[in-house]
């Protein structure tokens, strides 16, 4: 095995799952194992606490006539649950079929490592980079970024820097090279639905008393028209439209028809907003979504109980110019106008970010253009992306600047699922093109 891949490796065995209490020592071993590894490329690197999992900040010597170039990854990874539909362990990497399978294998260890292996490369073979660099490395991605902007806002001046750029987002088919130059925003709540004060015998009381269960899925069905349309009064007033020059663009990008939809996700049919593309759909207009749902008896069987309470895990995918905090507001305006009566309501509101975009067509959008096409040797496909990375729109309005989303993860990388993986060749690819990046944006 490469010592690149070995290096992978020993980062994937971490299981720095950030959504679980019981993993925060593992999130902190894995931020330990970087410090050493940047520190042993020559980099100065340090951890930063937060109120959760720190944030790692590394830098090379700075001088004042190159540019400086931020580079962000995450090293917390999604749950790995149901367990049992991976093939190998989920923190045991393994190489089969040449992809790596380990959670984390794409989001985002195996793209962040690319950038770490991409920097020290080019420390090998030219002693120095061709610009400052900022590596900042968070744990607490996968949960929101909840400590990230006050990190941000109290280090401001240690992470002054021209452009951002990040390899967390997609690829739309392998050996293409993507640049993304926008993001959907989030905005999640959780409802808990309260009837009867303990569960009930549905005989002696149903249709006597409301049904938590009934009451969510009444609440749930409120949310869209049969077209698959929000219906929370006011969702759609800060919607940008799409632009014609990129629905004509994103037309031609290979890997995203609707054929390519229904064949990645295994679905037995689409269904959508009427009048977009599966890729527009994604890419440029907001969702709302049901994460997780349930109440009642989930055992083998029946149990007839009318269950005390229900409950349902709502996240919204927003897109410029919606904003999350006024989304969450009209939503729980919705949800309790809308909630069905003899049921009490609770709404906990929970993580947001803002959507993102930019021009891809700047001169930092070019040098990102010109490094895919070094790393790939083909045209530079331009894409938005239908996934979150929260601090991205933070970064610009805490920075002031820009960021480039070079994504290698591809539509199969099963990101968030069991059996996530990432292509060898994406690694090495990845590796490549950071060499390039820092080059173009040096000369920009
Ligand atoms: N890397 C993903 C986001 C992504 C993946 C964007 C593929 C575009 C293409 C990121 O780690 C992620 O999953 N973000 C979460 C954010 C949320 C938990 C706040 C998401 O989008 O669900
Ligand atoms: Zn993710």
């Amino acid at each position: 095995m490469t010592p690149e891949l070995e290096d992978l490796f020993s980062f994937l065995r971490f299981p720095s799952v950030s959504t679980d209490s019981r993993n925060a020592g593992d999130v902190r071993d894995c931020a330990g194992w970087l410090i050493g590894k940047l520190q042993r490329m020559g980099l100065t690197a340090e951890l930063h606490e937060t109120p959760k999992h720190p944030v790692v900040i590394a830098k090379n010597a700075h001088r004042p006539d190159r540019k400086t170039v931020l580079i962000y990854g995450h090293y917390d990874v999604q749950p790995v649950d149901p367990l049992n539909l991976w093939t190998t362990p989920p923190f045991e990497p393994e190489i089969r079929h040449g992809r790596i399978w380990a959670r984390g294998a794409t989001d985002n260890k195996g793209q962040m490592l690319a950038h770490v292996l991409g920097v020290e490369k080019t420390l090998k073979e030219h002693g120095e980079l061709p610009v400052n660099l900022i590596f900042l490395f968070e744990g607490e991605e996968e949960i929101g970024s909840p400590n990230l902007a006050a990190f941000l806002a109290e280090h401001k001046d240690d992470l002054i820097c021209d452009v951002i750029a990040i390899s967390d987002t997609g690829m739309v088919a392998p050996g293409m090279g993507t640049l993304g130059y926008g993001l959907r925003g989030i905005a999640c709540c959780e409802v808990k639905l309260t009837g009867p004060e303990r569960d009930l015998h549905s005989g002696l009381f149903g249709g006597a008393v409301a049904n938590p269960a009934t009451a969510v899925a009444r609440l749930v069905a409120s949310l869209h028209d049969a077209d698959g349309r929000v219906l929370v009064d006011g969702f759609y007033d800060d919607v940008r439209p799409l632009e014609d020059w990129e629905r004509e663009m994103w037309a031609k990008v290979p890997g995203v028809s609707d054929a390519d939809f229904l064949k990645v996700t295994g679905s037995p049919g689409l269904f959508g907003e009427e009048g977009y593309t599966s890729a527009e759909r994604t890419w440029a207009r907001p969702t709302a979504e049901v994460n997780g749902i349930g109440g009642g008896y989930q055992g083998e069987g029946s149990k007839t109980v009318l269950p005390a309470e229900a409950f349902v895990k709502f996240s919204f995918r927003l897109v410029p110019d919606q904003d999350p905090a006024d989304i969450l507001a009209k939503v729980e305006k919705h949800l309790r106008a809308h909630c069905p009566p003899g049921v009490k309501i609770e709404v906990e509101i929970g993580h947001d970010g803002k959507p993102y975009v930019v021009d891809p067509h700047s001169k930092f959008g070019l040098a990102a253009q010109s490094a895919l096409k070094m790393a790939f040797g083909t045209e530079p496909v331009l894409i938005r992306e239908g996934g979150s990375i929260p601090i991205v729109q933070t970064f610009r309005d805490i920075l002031g600047v820009d960021t480039l989303l070079l994504g290698l993860a591809l539509a199969d990388a099963q990101i968030h699922s069991p059996d996530e993986n990432f292509p060898v060749e994406n690694f090495e690819a990845g590796i490549r093109l950071n060499q390039a990046l820092l080059t173009e944006l040096a000369a920009v």
